[in-house]
Protein backbone atom coordinates (compact mmCIF):
# COMPACT_ATOMS: atom_id res chain seq x y z
CA UNK A 1 0.00 0.00 0.00
CA UNK A 2 1.43 3.30 -0.80
CA UNK A 3 2.02 5.26 2.16
CA UNK A 4 0.65 8.98 1.96
CA UNK A 5 1.99 11.76 3.87
CA UNK A 6 1.42 15.28 4.18
CA UNK A 7 4.46 17.87 3.53
CA UNK A 8 5.27 19.14 6.49
CA UNK A 9 7.12 22.30 6.60
CA UNK A 10 9.21 25.32 9.21
CA UNK A 11 7.53 28.54 9.26
CA UNK A 12 10.14 30.00 11.33
CA UNK A 13 12.60 28.68 13.72
CA UNK A 14 14.12 31.48 16.60
CA UNK A 15 16.08 31.16 19.55
CA UNK A 16 16.73 33.04 22.82
CA UNK A 17 20.85 34.45 22.79
CA UNK A 18 22.39 31.52 24.84
CA UNK A 19 24.46 32.57 27.99
CA UNK A 20 26.81 30.52 30.20
CA UNK A 21 25.65 28.72 32.60
CA UNK A 22 26.34 29.89 36.55
CA UNK A 23 26.36 32.65 38.57
CA UNK A 24 28.70 34.48 35.25
CA UNK A 25 25.97 33.90 33.08
CA UNK A 26 23.35 36.27 31.68
CA UNK A 27 20.83 34.27 32.71
CA UNK A 28 21.42 33.12 36.40
CA UNK A 29 18.27 35.11 37.29
CA UNK A 30 15.93 34.26 34.42
CA UNK A 31 14.12 31.28 34.83
CA UNK A 32 14.06 28.53 32.18
CA UNK A 33 10.49 28.60 31.38
CA UNK A 34 10.80 32.70 31.36
CA UNK A 35 13.07 31.66 28.23
CA UNK A 36 10.54 29.79 26.75
CA UNK A 37 7.87 32.25 26.71
CA UNK A 38 9.30 35.36 24.29
CA UNK A 39 10.09 32.42 22.19
CA UNK A 40 6.06 31.58 21.72
CA UNK A 41 5.25 35.50 21.45
CA UNK A 42 8.02 36.03 18.67
CA UNK A 43 6.88 32.90 16.27
CA UNK A 44 3.04 34.46 16.75
CA UNK A 45 3.99 38.37 16.01
CA UNK A 46 6.35 37.44 13.03
CA UNK A 47 4.11 35.22 11.43
CA UNK A 48 1.23 37.73 10.07
CA UNK A 49 -1.93 36.05 10.25
CA UNK A 50 -0.85 33.59 12.98
CA UNK A 51 -2.90 33.47 16.11
CA UNK A 52 -1.97 31.42 19.12
CA UNK A 53 -5.13 29.25 19.02
CA UNK A 54 -4.37 27.81 15.53
CA UNK A 55 -1.38 26.16 17.33
CA UNK A 56 -2.57 22.25 18.75
CA UNK A 57 0.28 21.22 20.66
CA UNK A 58 3.37 22.56 22.04
CA UNK A 59 6.40 19.95 22.06
CA UNK A 60 9.15 20.86 24.41
CA UNK A 61 12.11 19.37 24.99
CA UNK A 62 13.65 19.53 28.32
CA UNK A 63 16.48 17.26 29.41
CA UNK A 64 16.24 17.64 33.26
CA UNK A 65 12.46 18.10 34.12
CA UNK A 66 12.26 19.30 37.42
CA UNK A 67 12.32 22.58 38.84
CA UNK A 68 11.53 24.99 36.64
CA UNK A 69 12.10 22.42 33.74
CA UNK A 70 9.38 20.23 35.37
CA UNK A 71 5.69 19.97 35.62
CA UNK A 72 5.20 19.52 31.85
CA UNK A 73 6.79 22.91 30.64
CA UNK A 74 5.73 22.04 26.99
CA UNK A 75 1.52 22.87 29.05
CA UNK A 76 2.73 25.77 30.83
CA UNK A 77 4.64 28.25 28.88
CA UNK A 78 1.75 28.17 26.53
CA UNK A 79 -0.34 29.84 29.45
CA UNK A 80 2.78 32.06 30.50
CA UNK A 81 2.64 33.23 27.13
CA UNK A 82 -1.10 34.21 27.86
CA UNK A 83 -2.44 31.97 24.98
CA UNK A 84 -5.16 30.94 27.77
CA UNK A 85 -6.05 27.53 28.85
CA UNK A 86 -6.88 26.09 25.30
CA UNK A 87 -3.23 25.03 24.00
CA UNK A 88 -2.05 21.19 25.06
CA UNK A 89 1.34 20.99 25.46
CA UNK A 90 3.97 18.29 26.32
CA UNK A 91 7.55 17.59 27.23
CA UNK A 92 10.03 15.22 25.48
CA UNK A 93 13.63 14.13 27.24
CA UNK A 94 16.08 12.54 24.41
CA UNK A 95 18.73 14.43 26.43
CA UNK A 96 20.83 16.63 23.55
CA UNK A 97 18.33 15.84 20.98
CA UNK A 98 15.15 16.46 23.17
CA UNK A 99 14.39 19.45 20.95
CA UNK A 100 15.37 17.91 17.76
CA UNK A 101 13.13 14.82 18.92
CA UNK A 102 10.22 17.14 19.85
CA UNK A 103 10.52 18.98 16.28
CA UNK A 104 10.42 14.99 14.93
CA UNK A 105 7.34 14.55 16.35
CA UNK A 106 5.81 17.21 15.54
CA UNK A 107 6.84 16.20 12.09
CA UNK A 108 5.13 13.25 12.49
CA UNK A 109 1.66 14.17 13.85
CA UNK A 110 1.63 17.10 11.16
CA UNK A 111 2.48 14.50 8.48
CA UNK A 112 -0.07 11.96 9.55
CA UNK A 113 -2.80 14.73 9.88
CA UNK A 114 -2.94 14.76 13.31
CA UNK A 115 -2.13 17.89 13.44
CA UNK A 116 -2.02 21.54 11.10
CA UNK A 117 -0.04 23.96 12.64
CA UNK A 118 2.61 23.45 16.02
CA UNK A 119 5.42 24.88 17.93
CA UNK A 120 8.34 22.57 18.98
CA UNK A 121 11.78 23.16 20.85
CA UNK A 122 13.27 23.14 23.86
CA UNK A 123 15.24 24.51 26.55
CA UNK A 124 17.87 23.74 28.65
CA UNK A 125 19.10 25.82 31.55
CA UNK A 126 22.49 24.12 32.81
CA UNK A 127 22.63 26.89 35.57
CA UNK A 128 19.43 26.26 37.13
CA UNK A 129 19.72 22.46 36.51
CA UNK A 130 23.07 21.29 36.12
CA UNK A 131 23.70 18.21 33.85
CA UNK A 132 22.71 14.86 36.34
CA UNK A 133 21.00 16.83 39.00
CA UNK A 134 19.26 14.48 41.10
CA UNK A 135 19.85 11.72 39.20
CA UNK A 136 19.10 8.15 40.56
CA UNK A 137 21.02 5.65 38.57
CA UNK A 138 20.21 2.13 38.63
CA UNK A 139 22.26 -0.20 40.75
CA UNK A 140 22.93 -2.20 37.24
CA UNK A 141 23.46 1.05 35.31
CA UNK A 142 27.18 0.77 34.65
CA UNK A 143 26.91 -3.05 34.05
CA UNK A 144 24.20 -2.37 31.21
CA UNK A 145 25.99 0.43 29.63
CA UNK A 146 29.13 -0.96 29.70
CA UNK A 147 31.18 1.09 32.47
CA UNK A 148 31.29 4.63 34.55
CA UNK A 149 32.38 6.62 31.69
CA UNK A 150 29.23 6.33 29.30
CA UNK A 151 27.46 8.66 32.27
CA UNK A 152 30.33 11.56 31.85
CA UNK A 153 30.16 12.79 28.63
CA UNK A 154 33.85 14.67 28.72
CA UNK A 155 34.54 10.64 28.95
CA UNK A 156 33.01 9.45 26.26
CA UNK A 157 35.10 11.91 24.32
CA UNK A 158 38.23 10.59 25.69
CA UNK A 159 37.14 6.93 25.26
CA UNK A 160 36.37 8.46 21.44
CA UNK A 161 40.17 9.83 21.64
CA UNK A 162 41.43 6.71 22.77
CA UNK A 163 39.33 4.16 20.21
CA UNK A 164 40.54 6.25 17.28
CA UNK A 165 43.72 7.78 18.10
CA UNK A 166 43.94 8.98 14.76
CA UNK A 167 42.05 12.16 15.93
CA UNK A 168 44.26 14.06 18.27
CA UNK A 169 44.49 16.92 20.57
CA UNK A 170 45.76 18.80 18.26
CA UNK A 171 43.18 17.86 15.26
CA UNK A 172 40.39 19.11 17.99
CA UNK A 173 41.84 22.02 18.65
CA UNK A 174 42.61 23.10 15.30
CA UNK A 175 38.68 22.48 14.96
CA UNK A 176 37.83 24.48 17.52
CA UNK A 177 39.74 27.30 16.56
CA UNK A 178 38.26 26.81 13.13
CA UNK A 179 34.68 26.72 14.67
CA UNK A 180 34.97 30.05 16.49
CA UNK A 181 36.39 31.81 13.81
CA UNK A 182 33.77 31.05 11.68
CA UNK A 183 31.01 31.81 14.34
CA UNK A 184 32.96 35.05 15.28
CA UNK A 185 32.38 36.25 11.34
CA UNK A 186 28.82 35.29 11.19
CA UNK A 187 28.27 37.08 14.64
CA UNK A 188 30.11 40.69 13.02
CA UNK A 189 28.40 39.96 9.76
CA UNK A 190 24.81 40.09 11.23
CA UNK A 191 23.53 36.58 11.03
CA UNK A 192 22.28 36.12 14.58
CA UNK A 193 19.85 38.84 14.74
CA UNK A 194 17.14 36.89 12.89
CA UNK A 195 17.21 34.43 14.64
CA UNK A 196 17.50 36.09 18.05
CA UNK A 197 14.71 37.06 20.10
CA UNK A 198 15.92 39.74 22.33
CA UNK A 199 14.45 39.53 26.17
CA UNK A 200 14.91 41.63 28.89
CA UNK A 201 16.76 40.44 31.84
CA UNK A 202 18.57 41.26 35.65
CA UNK A 203 21.43 40.42 35.82
CA UNK A 204 23.11 39.22 39.13
CA UNK A 205 24.46 42.64 39.96
CA UNK A 206 20.60 43.74 39.79
CA UNK A 207 20.98 45.51 36.16
CA UNK A 208 18.71 45.18 33.73
CA UNK A 209 20.31 44.35 29.83
CA UNK A 210 18.56 43.10 26.72
CA UNK A 211 19.86 39.65 25.82
CA UNK A 212 20.39 39.68 22.39
CA UNK A 213 24.12 38.79 21.86
CA UNK A 214 25.46 34.81 22.73
CA UNK A 215 27.75 35.16 25.76
CA UNK A 216 30.10 32.21 25.00
CA UNK A 217 31.65 32.59 21.71
CA UNK A 218 35.66 33.15 22.23
CA UNK A 219 36.77 35.42 19.34
CA UNK A 220 40.10 35.06 20.64
CA UNK A 221 40.55 31.56 20.56
CA UNK A 222 44.18 30.42 18.97
CA UNK A 223 45.89 27.14 18.81
CA UNK A 224 48.79 28.39 21.43
CA UNK A 225 45.98 29.28 23.54
CA UNK A 226 43.62 26.31 23.63
CA UNK A 227 47.50 23.73 24.58
CA UNK A 228 47.69 25.09 27.31
CA UNK A 229 44.52 24.22 29.10
CA UNK A 230 44.25 21.34 31.53
CA UNK A 231 42.07 18.12 30.71
CA UNK A 232 39.19 18.35 33.18
CA UNK A 233 38.25 14.66 32.58
CA UNK A 234 41.19 12.86 32.83
CA UNK A 235 44.33 14.67 34.44
CA UNK A 236 46.76 12.53 32.82
CA UNK A 237 46.95 11.81 29.13
CA UNK A 238 43.45 13.32 28.50
CA UNK A 239 42.59 15.55 25.59
CA UNK A 240 39.56 16.91 26.48
CA UNK A 241 39.39 20.55 27.43
CA UNK A 242 37.48 23.64 28.20
CA UNK A 243 38.32 25.06 24.52
CA UNK A 244 37.50 22.00 22.67
CA UNK A 245 34.27 21.18 24.20
CA UNK A 246 31.46 22.39 24.18
CA UNK A 247 30.33 24.30 27.22
CA UNK A 248 27.34 24.89 30.26
CA UNK A 249 24.72 27.32 29.12
CA UNK A 250 21.36 28.25 29.00
CA UNK A 251 18.82 29.02 26.63
CA UNK A 252 15.76 27.96 24.41
CA UNK A 253 15.31 27.82 20.63
CA UNK A 254 11.70 27.31 19.01
CA UNK A 255 10.08 26.22 15.43
CA UNK A 256 6.90 26.73 14.12
CA UNK A 257 5.66 23.72 11.97
CA UNK A 258 2.69 23.57 9.81
CA UNK A 259 1.52 21.24 7.56
CA UNK A 260 2.57 22.53 3.56
CA UNK A 261 -1.13 23.06 2.39
CA UNK A 262 -2.37 25.09 5.81
CA UNK A 263 0.57 27.75 5.23
CA UNK A 264 -0.65 28.52 1.88
CA UNK A 265 -3.92 28.79 2.88
CA UNK A 266 -2.72 31.32 5.79
CA UNK A 267 -0.53 32.85 3.05
CA UNK A 268 2.67 31.81 5.11
CA UNK A 269 5.83 30.87 2.97
CA UNK A 270 7.39 27.94 3.84
CA UNK A 271 11.12 28.19 4.25
CA UNK A 272 12.11 24.17 4.27
CA UNK A 273 10.53 20.87 3.93
CA UNK A 274 10.86 18.10 6.33
CA UNK A 275 12.46 15.02 3.75
CA UNK A 276 12.93 12.26 6.48
CA UNK A 277 14.20 11.78 10.13
CA UNK A 278 16.52 8.38 11.40
CA UNK A 279 17.09 7.85 15.16
CA UNK A 280 19.58 5.11 15.54
CA UNK A 281 21.55 4.23 18.96
CA UNK A 282 25.73 3.00 19.88
CA UNK A 283 27.87 2.08 22.40
CA UNK A 284 26.72 4.88 25.34
CA UNK A 285 30.58 4.94 25.54
CA UNK A 286 31.53 6.15 22.65
CA UNK A 287 27.82 8.43 22.29
CA UNK A 288 29.34 10.72 19.91
CA UNK A 289 30.02 8.51 17.18
CA UNK A 290 26.44 8.32 16.80
CA UNK A 291 25.71 11.24 13.89
CA UNK A 292 27.45 8.22 11.44
CA UNK A 293 24.71 5.96 11.52
CA UNK A 294 21.95 7.92 12.22
CA UNK A 295 22.99 9.62 8.62
CA UNK A 296 23.40 6.94 7.09
CA UNK A 297 20.14 5.89 7.89
CA UNK A 298 18.40 9.01 7.16
CA UNK A 299 20.28 9.32 3.59
CA UNK A 300 18.86 5.61 2.93
CA UNK A 301 15.59 6.29 3.96
CA UNK A 302 15.67 9.86 1.64
CA UNK A 303 17.33 8.20 -1.27
CA UNK A 304 19.76 10.47 -1.08
CA UNK A 305 23.57 10.19 -0.23
CA UNK A 306 25.81 13.06 1.34
CA UNK A 307 26.68 14.37 -1.78
CA UNK A 308 23.13 15.46 -2.14
CA UNK A 309 23.48 17.68 1.54
CA UNK A 310 24.70 21.43 0.64
CA UNK A 311 24.60 22.39 4.20
CA UNK A 312 25.29 19.95 7.25
CA UNK A 313 24.60 21.33 10.72
CA UNK A 314 26.39 19.12 13.02
CA UNK A 315 26.17 19.59 16.70
CA UNK A 316 29.42 19.77 18.40
CA UNK A 317 29.32 18.40 21.79
CA UNK A 318 33.07 17.67 21.63
CA UNK A 319 35.44 18.63 18.48
CA UNK A 320 37.08 14.62 18.72
CA UNK A 321 33.48 13.90 18.11
CA UNK A 322 32.50 16.37 15.25
CA UNK A 323 36.16 15.07 13.61
CA UNK A 324 35.36 11.16 13.63
CA UNK A 325 31.80 12.03 12.44
CA UNK A 326 32.69 13.97 9.70
CA UNK A 327 35.27 11.94 8.52
CA UNK A 328 33.15 8.36 8.30
CA UNK A 329 30.67 10.42 6.90
CA UNK A 330 33.16 11.25 3.98
CA UNK A 331 33.92 14.44 4.59
CA UNK A 332 37.42 16.67 5.43
CA UNK A 333 36.98 18.05 8.99
CA UNK A 334 36.97 21.98 7.14
CA UNK A 335 34.37 20.98 4.57
CA UNK A 336 32.60 24.52 3.53
CA UNK A 337 29.37 22.89 3.73
CA UNK A 338 29.42 22.08 7.80
CA UNK A 339 28.73 24.32 10.24
CA UNK A 340 28.85 27.75 8.38
CA UNK A 341 28.52 29.97 10.98
CA UNK A 342 30.24 27.58 13.23
CA UNK A 343 28.92 25.04 16.38
CA UNK A 344 28.59 24.37 19.74
CA UNK A 345 32.15 24.66 20.73
CA UNK A 346 31.18 28.57 19.97
CA UNK A 347 27.86 29.31 20.53
CA UNK A 348 27.10 26.56 23.61
CA UNK A 349 24.94 23.28 24.10
CA UNK A 350 22.31 24.58 26.17
CA UNK A 351 20.75 20.49 25.73
CA UNK A 352 17.77 20.47 24.50
CA UNK A 353 17.45 23.43 23.03
CA UNK A 354 20.58 22.75 20.50
CA UNK A 355 18.12 20.60 18.49
CA UNK A 356 15.62 23.57 17.04
CA UNK A 357 18.95 25.51 17.14
CA UNK A 358 20.18 23.81 14.55
CA UNK A 359 16.94 23.85 12.64
CA UNK A 360 16.84 27.60 13.18
CA UNK A 361 20.32 27.75 11.76
CA UNK A 362 19.77 25.82 8.59
CA UNK A 363 16.77 27.82 7.80
CA UNK A 364 18.99 30.91 7.91
CA UNK A 365 22.08 29.14 6.36
CA UNK A 366 19.41 28.38 3.09
CA UNK A 367 17.99 31.32 3.01
CA UNK A 368 21.36 33.12 1.97
CA UNK A 369 21.97 29.92 -0.22
CA UNK A 370 19.39 29.57 -2.59
CA UNK A 371 21.19 27.33 -4.98
CA UNK A 372 21.63 24.71 -1.92
CA UNK A 373 18.82 22.32 -1.89
CA UNK A 374 19.14 19.61 1.16
CA UNK A 375 20.23 20.41 4.39
CA UNK A 376 21.05 17.88 7.62
CA UNK A 377 20.36 18.38 10.89
CA UNK A 378 22.51 15.88 12.67
CA UNK A 379 23.58 15.46 16.82
CA UNK A 380 25.05 12.97 19.37
CA UNK A 381 23.15 11.88 22.42
CA UNK A 382 23.80 11.31 26.02
CA UNK A 383 23.97 6.97 26.41
CA UNK A 384 24.36 6.39 23.33
CA UNK A 385 21.89 8.12 20.21
CA UNK A 386 21.94 9.53 17.58
CA UNK A 387 19.30 11.84 15.76
CA UNK A 388 19.69 12.83 11.76
CA UNK A 389 16.83 14.91 9.97
CA UNK A 390 16.77 16.23 6.07
CA UNK A 391 15.01 19.45 4.77
CA UNK A 392 14.62 20.82 2.05
CA UNK A 393 15.16 24.22 1.20
CA UNK A 394 11.91 25.72 -0.07
CA UNK A 395 13.76 29.52 -0.65
CA UNK A 396 15.64 27.90 -3.24
CA UNK A 397 15.73 28.49 -6.67
C1 LIG B 1 34.76 21.17 29.70
C2 LIG B 1 34.06 21.78 30.90
C3 LIG B 1 34.18 20.85 32.13
C4 LIG B 1 34.71 23.10 31.21
O1 LIG B 1 34.00 23.71 32.22
P1 LIG B 1 34.45 25.13 32.79
O2 LIG B 1 35.76 24.98 33.44
O3 LIG B 1 33.31 25.64 33.59
O4 LIG B 1 34.60 25.92 31.40
P2 LIG B 1 34.75 27.43 31.10
O5 LIG B 1 34.06 27.66 29.80
O6 LIG B 1 34.34 28.24 32.28
O7 LIG B 1 36.29 27.59 30.83
C5 LIG B 1 37.25 27.49 31.87
C6 LIG B 1 38.48 28.25 31.49
O8 LIG B 1 39.09 27.62 30.37
C7 LIG B 1 39.64 28.64 29.55
N1 LIG B 1 39.02 28.56 28.21
C8 LIG B 1 37.83 28.05 27.87
N2 LIG B 1 37.64 28.14 26.55
C9 LIG B 1 38.74 28.71 26.04
C10 LIG B 1 39.14 29.07 24.73
N3 LIG B 1 38.36 28.83 23.66
N4 LIG B 1 40.36 29.63 24.56
C11 LIG B 1 41.16 29.87 25.64
N5 LIG B 1 40.81 29.57 26.92
C12 LIG B 1 39.62 28.99 27.09
C13 LIG B 1 39.39 29.96 30.19
O9 LIG B 1 40.47 30.29 31.00
C14 LIG B 1 38.20 29.67 31.06
O10 LIG B 1 38.13 30.50 32.17
P3 LIG B 1 37.37 31.95 32.07
O11 LIG B 1 35.96 31.63 31.69
O12 LIG B 1 37.47 32.47 33.44
O13 LIG B 1 38.06 32.73 31.00
C15 LIG B 1 32.55 22.00 30.63
O14 LIG B 1 32.40 23.02 29.66
C16 LIG B 1 31.85 20.75 30.15
O15 LIG B 1 31.54 19.86 30.94
N6 LIG B 1 31.58 20.67 28.83
C17 LIG B 1 30.89 19.52 28.25
C18 LIG B 1 29.41 19.70 28.38
C19 LIG B 1 28.68 18.45 28.01
O16 LIG B 1 29.04 17.35 28.39
N7 LIG B 1 27.60 18.60 27.25
C20 LIG B 1 26.86 17.50 26.76
C21 LIG B 1 27.49 17.00 25.55
S1 LIG B 1 26.90 15.44 25.10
Amino acid sequence: MEKILNDVVVIDAVRTAFGRAGEKGIFWKTRADDLCVPLLKALIERNHPMQPNMVEDVIWGATNQMKEQGGTIGRSISMLADWGWDIPGCSIDRLCASGLTATGFGVSYIATGMADCLVTGGVEHMGHLPMGYMRDPHPRAEEVMGDASAFNMGMTAENIHDRFPEFTREMADAYAVLCQKKADRAIKAGKMKEMIIPIEIELVDGISIIADKDQPPRPDTSIEGLAELKTPFREENGRVTAGNASGLNDGAAAVLLMDAEKASELGLRPKMRWVASAVVAVDPRVMGIAPVPATEKVLKKAGLTMEDMDIIELNEAFAVQALYCLDRLGLKWDDPRVNIWGGSIAYGHPLASSGPRLVAFLMNIFKENPGARYGLTTMCVGRGQGYSVIWENLLGE
